[in-house]
C-alpha cells in the first residue's frame, strides 16, 4: 500500500488535518500537492491544538517527512512563520522538503487578490485573500516566480520585473492603486532565500524513489472536490485541483503509483465563501450545526455556512476522484436530533435529478429532496468500534455509505487523534 491520496469530498474543512495526522505515525512521507495557505487544517494532539495552513499535517508526526510539492503555491513569509511557530512549541521541522518548482506567493499577489475581490463587489468569490488565485494565474500565464528563482538574483529580478510591468498597469489604471516597485519585492524575497534553502529539494525524484522502495507516501489535499477549479462549483472555487488527479501533477507522481484514494466526508455539509449550496440551512438547525460543530474558519475566522448531508455531492466525489474509501467525520455533532434529513437527490425545474448537474444554472436551482433518518441521543464520543454506536447512528452511517458509492472505512466521533472508529485499515 505505498501511495494514498487523502482529499476533501465536499467544500473543504471536512477534517483532512485530523485524518492525515491520524495516519501520519504510520507513513513515511506526507505531501501537500496543491493550494497554499488558504487551507486551515486543525490537528488536536492530547491537549494541544495546532492550526496548519501551508505545512502538511504530517509535520506533527516525528517519523514522517513532510513535503510541499511542486503544485503548491508558497508564501515564503508564511512558511517561515509557521515553521518558527511550531519550533517554539517544540515540534521538529527539520525534515521538511520543499519543491524547487513550487510557485511563490509574493506581496503583489495578495494585493491583486484583495483588489480584485473588492472590484467584483457583490459578485465576489469570497476568497481567503491569501493571493492564491493570482499566483496560479501567473503560473499559467508563464510569469510566475518559483522557489528555485530565489537562488539566481539576476533571473529573479528579470522575472519580477516582467510580472510587474503588466500588473502595475492594471493596478494603477484599473484599480487606482500605487504601482509596486520590483526592486522592493526582490529585496524582500531575497531575505527569505537562505532560510528556505535547506529545505529545497527535487521532491518528485525523492517521492518516486520512496514509492519504488515500498515506503508509504500520503498525499494530503487542501480544500475539497467542490472547490476544484475543473470539477467544482466554478467560478466559486479555488484556483487549483484538490481532486485526486491533482496529486499526480502536483507532486510529479504517475497515476499508476497511487493505490488508494480516501475521501474525507463530514456527516453534514459546510461551505465558506460564496457560491451555490443546495442543502444550506438558514434556521435554528443551521445555527445548531455551526455551534455544536465549531464551524468557524481556521484561516479567516469566518462563520461557515452549514447544511444537511448531501449524498449527490458524495456520489460525485466518488466519481471524479475514483474514491476507494470514505472517512466520515464529525458524526458526534449530529447527536441529539430526533430525525436527521439527508439529501438523496435534487429537484431541478420540476424533475428529480440523481447526479450533480454539469450546468451551473441547474445547480443554482437545485432543491434538495430529503429522506428522514432516525436520530440518536446517546453520547458517541467514547465509541471505539462500530458496534459501540447506537443502532440509529449505525444505520445513519450505513445509509450514507449506500448512497455515496464507496465504503466508509473510518468514523470520527470527536476532534482528538483517538476519537476515531477504524473499520478497515487504510494501510493494509
Ligand atoms: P480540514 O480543513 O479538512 O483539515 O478541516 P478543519 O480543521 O478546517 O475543520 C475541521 C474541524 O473539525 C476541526 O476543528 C477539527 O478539529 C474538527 N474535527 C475533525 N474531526 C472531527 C470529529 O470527528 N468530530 C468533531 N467533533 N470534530 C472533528
Ligand atoms: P481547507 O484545506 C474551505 C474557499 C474560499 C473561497 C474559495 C476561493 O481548510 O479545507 P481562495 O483563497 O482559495 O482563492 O478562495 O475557496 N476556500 C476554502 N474553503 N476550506 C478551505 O481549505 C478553503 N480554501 C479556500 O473560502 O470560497
Ligand atoms: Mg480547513
Amino acid at each position: 500500500m505505498p501511495a494514498l491520496v487523502l482529499l476533501g469530498a465536499q467544500w473543504g474543512d471536512e477534517g483532512k488535518g485530523k485524518a492525515t495526522d491520524l495516519l501520519g505515525g504510520s507513513v513515511d512521507y506526507v505531501v501537500r500537492y496543491q493550494g497554499g495557505n488558504n487551507a486551515g487544517h486543525t490537528v488536536v494532539v492530547g491537549d494541544q491544538k495546532y492550526a496548519l495552513h501551508l505545512l502538511p499535517s504530517g509535520i506533527l508526526s516525528p517519523g514522517c517527512t513532510p513535503v510541499i510539492g511542486n503544485g503548491v503555491v508558497v508564501d515564503p513569509a508564511v512558511l517561515l512563520s509557521e515553521l518558527s511557530g511550531l519550533n517554539e512549541r517544540g515540534v521538529d521541522t527539520s525534515k521538511l522538503l520543499v519543491s524547487g518548482n513550487a510557485h511563490l506567493i509574493t506581496p503583489y499577489h495578495t494585493t491583486v487578490d484583495k483588489v480584485t475581490e473588492r472590484f467584483l463587489g457583490s459578485r465576489k468569490i469570497g476568497t481567503t485573500g491569501r493571493g492564491i488565485g493570482p499566483t496560479y494565474a501567473d503560473k499559467i500565464n508563464r510569469v510566475g516566480i518559483r522557489v528555485q528563482d530565489l537562488y539566481d538574483e539576476s533571473i529573479l529580478t528579470q522575472k519580477v520585473e516582467a510580472a510587474l510591468d503588466f500588473k502595475n498597469q492594471i493596478l494603477a489604471k484599473l484599480y487606482n492603486r500605487r504601482a509596486i516597485e520590483a526592486g522592493a519585492i526582490v529585496e524582500e524575497l531575497l531575505t527569505y532565500a537562505e532560510q528556505i534553502k535547506p529545505y529545497v529539494a527535487d521532491t518528485t525524484l525523492i517521492l518516486n524513489n520512496a514509492i519504488d522502495e515500498g515506503k508509504v507516501v500520503l498525499f494530503e489535499g487542501g480544500q475539497g472536490t467542490l472547490l476544484d477549479v475543473d470539477h467544482g462549483t466554478y467560478p466559486f472555487v479555488t484556483s487549483s485541483n484538490p481532486t485526486a488527479g491533482g496529486a499526480c501533477t502536483g507532486a510529479g507522481v504517475g497515476p499508476t503509483k497511487i493505490s488508494r484514494v480516501i475521501g474525507i466526508l463530514k456527516a453534514y455539509t459546510t461551505r465558506v465563501g460564496a457560491g451555490p449550496f443546495p442543502t444550506e440551512l438558514f434556521d435554528k438547525d443551521g445555527e445548531a450545526l455551526r455551534t455544536i460543530g465549531g464551524e468557524r474558519g481556521v484561516t479567516t475566522g469566518r462563520d461557515r455556512r452549514c447544511g444537511w448531508f448531501d449524498a449527490v455531492i458524495a456520489r460525485y466525489a466518488t466519481r471524479v476522484n475514483g474514491l476507494t474509501d470514505f472517512f466520515l467525520t464529525k458524526l458526534d455533532v449530529l447527536t441529539g436530533w430526533e430525525q436527521i434529513p439527508v439529501c438523496v437527490a435534487y429537484e431541478i425545474d420540476g424533475k428529480r435529478v440523481e447526479e450533480l448537474p454539469y450546468s451551473q444554472s441547474d445547480f443554482h436551482h437545485a432543491k434538495p429532496i430529503y429522506e428522514m433518518l432516525p436520530g440518536w441521543s446517546e453520547d458517541i464520543t467514547k465509541a471505539k468500534t462500530f458496534a459501540d454506536l447506537p443502532k440509529n447512528a449505525q444505520a445513519y452511517v450505513k445509509a450514507l455509505e449506500e448512497m455515496s458509492g464507496a465504503p466508509i472505512s473510518a468514523i470520527g466521533v470527536g476532534p482528538g487523534r483517538t476519537e476515531t472508529i477504524e473499520i478497515n485499515s487504510f494501510l493494509s
